[in-house]
């Protein structure tokens, strides 16, 4: 296949040195739920319990952890009623205009001052000062998948990334069933009748360096990382669905405790409707052009290239991308290592049937059955909206 991933002959087969697990430590048994991160949570924890931040001592049992397929993660340190109260370290807007009216996609990130530990795959909850939509103050929390990998973007343990796209509706531009700002006094579209701005998208996006944010969490355990140092993974992202896929790739590509353990492969799939919108880019040429062996990423443009394969609007999403590779991705995604992961919009999962469902039916299974023995195997990651 095109990123010489010899899918016939996995690599992970391949190796002939003793694999290393990923994180800090040697000895480590679970290359991407340390031991050692896992304790710096419980130690957090236990400070931020002292701190008197979590309330009940009795809490010490388990607090701020759980317990996910035998290892324990950090879990919901900070409540929406306890949040931390974190301080912006820098925001920058990462996509260019296009002719939508929410072209503007930001990464930004967050100090923690260590007391939000989480790990890859993993959300945190932010609280927008408010009004929200039923005019609640502060709002009520919004999740978003965290972008960094668990030592933060400056591997200092400090701090949270985020990749947040601001919402913003236009009457006659697209749907708009709301508004939320007097008609007139819209600094962007003055003259449309109706105007809508997300209320923690906005108030995330418009946030400056010192700025507080209040962050609630971790949670989420849906789409952590195999274990296995040798699995192989397949990402499928639209637009911000992107941010489980940069913790990922940090972890196993990027990040000094972590970097080179990883024996399997990658591929990124990333759907977006401009090429001003993909987000990240450099960071995955710089990644495939370090290891070509074990990291293939390719992109679908919807608005710039057609699908005879789409058959709702013609245009070229991720999974129809990922049909142009479909027979070296079917070998992939049977080789039980393969772990396939989603997070964006939820047209993706029909995606994914629409690829491979021939392909199941061919060698014989059904493809409902199939799907089925890869959630039991736990190697179908789905976050979709
Ligand atoms: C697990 C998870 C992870 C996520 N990760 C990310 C991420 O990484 N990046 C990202 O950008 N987003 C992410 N999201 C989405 C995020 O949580 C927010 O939903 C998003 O930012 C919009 O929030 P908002 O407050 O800006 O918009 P809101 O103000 O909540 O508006 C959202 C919609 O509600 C509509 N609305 C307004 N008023 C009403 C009303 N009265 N009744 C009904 N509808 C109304 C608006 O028209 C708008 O379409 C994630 C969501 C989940 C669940
Ligand atoms: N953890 C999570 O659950 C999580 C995390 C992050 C984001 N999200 C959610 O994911 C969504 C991402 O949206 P976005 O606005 O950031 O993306 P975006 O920039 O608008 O990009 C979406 C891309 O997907 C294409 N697309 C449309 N329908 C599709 C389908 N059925 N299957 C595959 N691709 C399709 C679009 O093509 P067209 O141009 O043809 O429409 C576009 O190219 C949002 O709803 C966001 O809130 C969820």
């Amino acid at each position: 296949m095109a990123l010489d991933l010899p899918v016939t002959r996995p690599l992970h087969l391949e190796a002939t040195r003793p694999v290393q697990a990923h994180g800090a430590s040697k000895s480590t048994s679970s290359p991407f739920v340390t031991t050692s991160r896992v304790s710096a949570a419980l130690a957090l924890a236990g400070l931020a319990r002292q701190c008197g931040v979590l309330r009940r001592a009795t809490a010490v049992k388990k607090k701020g952890v759980r317990v996910v397929e035998g290892k324990e993660i950090p879990w919901n340190l900070f409540s929406p009623k306890a949040p931390y109260k974190g301080s912006t370290v820098s925001k920058e807007t990462i996509t260019s205009k296009t002719p939508l009216v929410n072209w503007e996609t930001c990464h930004v990130i967050m100090d923690h001052g260590g007391k939000v530990p989480y790990i890859e795959g993993q959300s945190i909850g932010i609280i927008a000062p408010g009004p929200d939509k039923k005019g609640e103050t502060p709002a009520k929390i919004r999740l978003y998948s965290i972008a960094s990998s668990a030592p933060g973007d400056d591997e200092k343990n400090n701090t949270v990334s985020l990749v947040v796209k601001r919402v913003v509706e236009v009457a006659g531009r697209g749907w708009c069933e709301y508004s939320n700002v007097e008609k007139g006094k819209d600094p962007e579209f003055p003259d449309a009748a109706k105007v809508y701005r997300g209320v923690c998208s906005s108030h995330i996006c418009d946030l400056n360096a010192g700025d507080d944010v209040l962050i609630t969490g971790p949670t989420g355990a849906e789409m952590l990382l195999p274990e296995d140092p040798e699995a192989n993974m397949i990402f499928m992202a639209t637009g911000t669905g992107i941010a489980p896929f940069r913790s990922h790739l940090r972890n196993l590509f990027h990040d000094r405790v972590s970097k080179g353990k990883f024996k399997g492969v990658a591929w990124l799939f990333l759907g977006v409707p401009f090429s001003q919108s993909l987000l990240y880019d450099e960071e995955w040429k710089e990644m495939q052009a370090e290891y070509p062996d074990q990291f293939r990423y390719d992109y679908a443009v919807s608005s710039e290239e057609k699908s005879e394969k789409n058959k709702i609007n013609g245009e070229m999403w991720v999974q129809h991308k990922m049909m142009q590779y479909a027979d070296d991705l079917w070998e992939l995604v049977k080789d039980p290592k393969t772990h396939v992961y989603m997070c964006g919009l939820k047209g993706m999962e029909s995606g994914f049937a629409e690829c491979f469902q021939e392909r199941v039916e061919a060698e014989g299974m059904v493809y409902a059955e199939f799907l089925k023995k890869m959630k039991k195997d736990k190697r179908y990651h789905v976050e979709v909206y």
